[in-house]
């Protein structure tokens, strides 16, 4: 009995292999006189693996009417290859056809457009492109739970369906299971009592409000799951289901979030550099010449921390004609934070305290009275990256910022009791896991590193 290879594991290899048996799909065949040759893909690298088929085979004349996309097993003999270009093939035994791809198969042997293949977004992980997308997305995530475990913090689980708004931006995705066409109502509006939870329900936007009782109780924790924002934007860097990685520590100031912000990021583009060398080469030669070097240079630099005050004024002194006006109190737009990052600093940036108005009502107040202990780690091509804070943890001075935001204190009893009971200083950030994939690859649109993107109008699949 020979079990199934991956392809991967073969091109490693270091000597021939006698029997061998790999399933995949066709990439492309050439025949020659008494031969035909195979490329054969099987997603668990770039690499595709040469078959080379012989004539005697019982089925050759199947083999050479094998099309791109079709299905095959193959058992054979891993040897050297005599041809260029690679360094193994195998000589098949048996060739079995699992299925055949037609004609109408759209990702014939030529380059595609990401607008296209986002039409087709069923089918483009079995490109070279987005295969290695996807294996990035994955080494990743793995690489984020190391990152963590490394350091000993634990992993929360913080739950997906919730009754607050962690931001208060109101972009929240509603949960409900009332009749949308005749909902009880109550004084004329909706009666959420007769909802599944008795009360109004929604997607959550963030973990943080959870992760942060868990920190006040196992010191060091993280989240790392998807959230859901009803933001009606059409941009390349917003989608609506994304996924969030979120660390929150107790007994950590803004300081000690600033340099975690910055070592996870080093950390994740270091590690990307090491395990995905291959995949990231073909982003280099093919989105953006630059890639290795920016990653490096991200790896390796050290930020730069500004305070927003600071920001703003280099902006007003830049001499640069932006789209939106840039002052005190006004909130830093992408080609601001481009623009610091890219042109003037020419390296990531931390930029801290921002003016309250800006921002939620957990973050914790300073002394000025007038910015809070905000952080956001702005990287180049992208802007933010990272988005966090120290949080507030005085009751009193908590509860006088929710009165003056006009929110409803009751429904955060439970925030509001981590402040009586044993409060500390503690802190934490949002670093977001397809941002960071645009990063590491160069990709432009988030569209293009989340297998199935959900924006305003658009959830075909
Ligand atoms: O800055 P944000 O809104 O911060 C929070 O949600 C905090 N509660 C996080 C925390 O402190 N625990 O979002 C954090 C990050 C952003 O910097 C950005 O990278 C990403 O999440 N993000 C989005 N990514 C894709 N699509 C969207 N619509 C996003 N909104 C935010
Ligand atoms: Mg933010």
């Amino acid at each position: 009995m020979i079990h199934r290879r991956k392809i991967f594991n073969l091109l490693q290899s270091d000597q021939p292999i006698d029997h061998v048996l790999i399933k995949g799909w066709v990439r492309t065949r050439r025949d020659s006189k008494n031969f035909s040759f195979l490329e054969i893909n099987d997603g668990s690298c770039l690499k595709n693996i040469q078959i080379v088929a012989d004539n005697a085979l019982t089925n050759y004349d199947d083999i050479t009417r094998l099309s791109t996309g079709s299905a095959v097993a193959v058992s054979g003999k891993l040897i050297e290859s005599k041809g260029s270009g690679q360094k193994w093939e195998i000589v098949a035994k048996r060739l079995e056809i699992i299925s055949i791809a037609p004609e109408t198969f759209p990702l014939q042997k030529k380059r595609h457009t990401d607008e296209y293949l986002r039409t087709i977004a069923h089918l483009r992980p079995r490109t070279n492109k987005y295969g290695a997308a996807f294996r990035i997305r994955s080494e990743l995530s793995f690489a984020i739970h190391k990152f963590f475990r490394d350091r000993g913090f634990k992993y929360i689980h913080s739950p997906i369906i919730t009754g607050s708004d962690c931001e208060g931006a109101g972009e929240l995705f509603r949960v409900t299971t009332l009749p949308m066409d005749h909902p009880p109502l109550l004084d004329g509006k909706t009666d959420y009592t007769k909802d599944f939870f008795g009360k109004e329900a929604n997607l959550t936007v963030s973990g943080q409000l959870s992760a942060e009782m868990f920190a006040l109780a196992l010191g060091d924790v993280y989240t790392f799951g998807p959230t859901f924002r009803a933001e009606n934007s059409n941009t390349s860097r917003h989608v609506a289901e994304f996924w969030m990685v979120e660390p929150e520590m107790a007994f950590c100031d803004l300081k000690g979030n600033m340099d975690l912000g910055e070592e996870i990021i080093k950390f994740l583009t270091g590690f990307i550099l090491d395990a995905c060398i291959e995949d990231i080469e073909l982003f280099a030669k093919y989105v953006d010449k630059q890639l290795i070097t920016t990653l490096n240079h991200v790896a390796e630099a050290e930020f730069k921390r500004i305070s927003y005050t600071t920001a703003v004024e280099i902006l007003k002194q830049s001499g640069k004609t932006f789209e939106f006006e840039i002052d005190f109190g006004k909130d830093l737009q992408t080609e601001h934070e481009r623009y610091l990052t890219e042109a003037h600093f020419k390296k990531p940036v931390i930029v801290f305290d921002y003016p309250k108005t800006l921002k939620p009502f957990y973050m914790r107040l300073n002394n000025d009275q007038k910015t809070v202990a905000a952080m956001d780690v702005l990287v180049p091509r992208i802007g933010e990256i990272i988005g966090g804070s120290q949080r507030e943890e005085r009751l009193d001075v908590l509860e006088n910022r929710m009165d003056e935001m006009k929110m409803p204190k009751q429904n955060y009893w439970w925030y509001l009791d981590s402040r009586r009971f044993g409060s500390v200083e503690h802190s934490g950030f949002g670093l977001g896991f397809e941002r960071l994939l645009m990063l590491v690859t160069g990709i432009t649109n988030i569209r293009d590193v989340i297998p199935f993107p959900r924006t305003p109008n658009s959830i075909e699949f």
